[in-house]
């Protein structure tokens, strides 16, 4: 029997930190207790200069449509802040705002990549880079990130696999799952990499740009001749602790940006206007808070990197950024899948398996430390007695 689905619809892959998620939910609904450390999401509250600026903006009256690309003040108040930080010119009509910093990663790929055209993307890595290059018919590459090379993208490996066909290359730095950084170096081999290539694009995700531990966040759109070839994504999720209000943002050329801005109006018309009215308080009010977050994260970095360090059949890598850890869990003996459903089952902890986020994965657990040191402590001393009983 023929499906009432379209056939692409198959291609399409997910995130299953969702799925685990409801996992937990209906474990705590049975009355179990469960340890949250499967969702990549501060555990802050978004700050109040951000919230009085919605509350006053729904009073003002933006509460109607406003442009698809984004409302002038808030592409205004992004350009600024990218021209200032990646030292480089950006004009507020490079900027395309969106509902979250995810559409930009599904508008970039629908609107550039060809089916057959190929796609370099960091693996373990961001799961929705390969369901939307799966999705528009494009071949994934997955470049792995070797452990030994503190998770940074294997560039031999690039090497060897740039071909005429290839499209666009994803990076995100710091990276989630494995909290690995790039470093300036690293960037300009990528760079002189597609040198010679006007048709290649950089997809670079740097929504943890301002959650790096050591040293700085450099994006490879400040290097000579990059801005033209990248697309920055980035927002106001992870750092303003704003996943709930859907704002996110693209940077790159003006003629990618029109092409951005068409999807937008065929998607959603518009983000919605007094999100973005906080969107530029965020950018241009006080910025103790998110630094306070950044500083706390750090605390909590340590606990659970010495911790984890302290089970027996786990090792850990300190992430340089971000807020996840990507422990090898491989001298347990068990698969990554079969660990996370004992963790979560048995010890009420829910972690994601280092799969979630590809093939590499495999022998990994991802834990997001976005999360009070109490309950770090307490996730550390049930998995330390759920892998005790093995
Ligand atoms: C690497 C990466 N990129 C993008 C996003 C999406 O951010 P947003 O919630 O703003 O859509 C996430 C969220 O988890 C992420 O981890």
């Amino acid at each position: 029997m023929s499906s009432i689905f379209a056939k692409r619809m198959e291609t399409l892959g997910t995130e299953t930190a969702f799925e685990v998620l409801a996992k937990a939910k209906a474990l705590e609904k049975q009355g179990k207790d469960v340890v949250h450390l499967e969702i990549g999401e501060p555990d802050f509250d978004t700050p109040k200069n951000i919230k009085e600026a919605a509350v006053k903006a729904l009073y003002a009256g933006y509460t109607h449509y406003v442009p698809s690309a984004g409302i002038p003040e808030l592409r205004e108040a992004i350009a600024n802040h990218i021209a200032e930080t990646r030292k480089i010119p950006v004009s507020p009509e490079e900027v395309v705002v969106t509902p979250g910093a995810k559409p930009i990663m599904f508008f970039a790929i629908m609107a550039c990549v060809n089916p057959g055209d190929e796609v370099l993307y960091p693996n373990p890595g961001f799961p929705i880079y390969e369901s939307v290059v799966n999705f528009v018919g494009a071949k994934p590459v997955p470049v792995p990130l070797p452990e030994e090379k503190d998770f940074k993208f294997d560039i031999e490996f690039v090497k060897k696999n740039i071909t005429k066909k290839t499209k666009m290359i994803i990076i995100n730095s710091p990276e989630n799952p494995t909290g690995g950084v790039l470093e300036r170096e690293d960037l300009k081999v990528i760079a002189d990499l597609i040198a010679n290539r006007d048709d290649v694009l950089v997809l670079s995700d740097e929504i943890y740009d301002r959650i790096v531990y050591e040293g700085k966040h450099e994006s490879i759109a400040s290097l000579p001749g990059m801005k033209e070839k990248t697309i920055i994504l980035n927002g106001f999720s992870k750092i303003y602790a704003m996943t709930g209000w859907r704002l996110g943002y693209g940077v790159m050329r003006k003629d990618l940006a029109l092409k951005m801005a068409q999807l937008m109006t065929n998607t959603n018309s518009c983000t919605s206007a007094f999100t973005q009215m906080a969107g530029v308080e965020a950018l241009k009010g006080p910025q103790e808070e998110p630094a306070k977050m950044v500083a706390e994260f750090r605390r909590r970095r340590e606990v659970i990197v010495d911790g984890l360090n302290k089970i027996e059949g786990i090792t850990c890598r300190k992430p340089r950024g971000a807020f996840y850890v990507f422990p090898n869990i491989t001298r347990t003996g068990m698969e990554s899948r079969e660990l996370g459903d004992y963790l979560l089952n048995d010890a009420g902890v829910a972690v994601l398996p280092g799969t979630s986020f590809g093939k590499y994965g495999e022998g990994y657990l991802r834990l997001s430390f976005a999360n009070s040191v109490a309950n770090i402590q307490k996730a550390l001393e049930r998995i330390s007695a759920a892998l005790k009983k093995l």
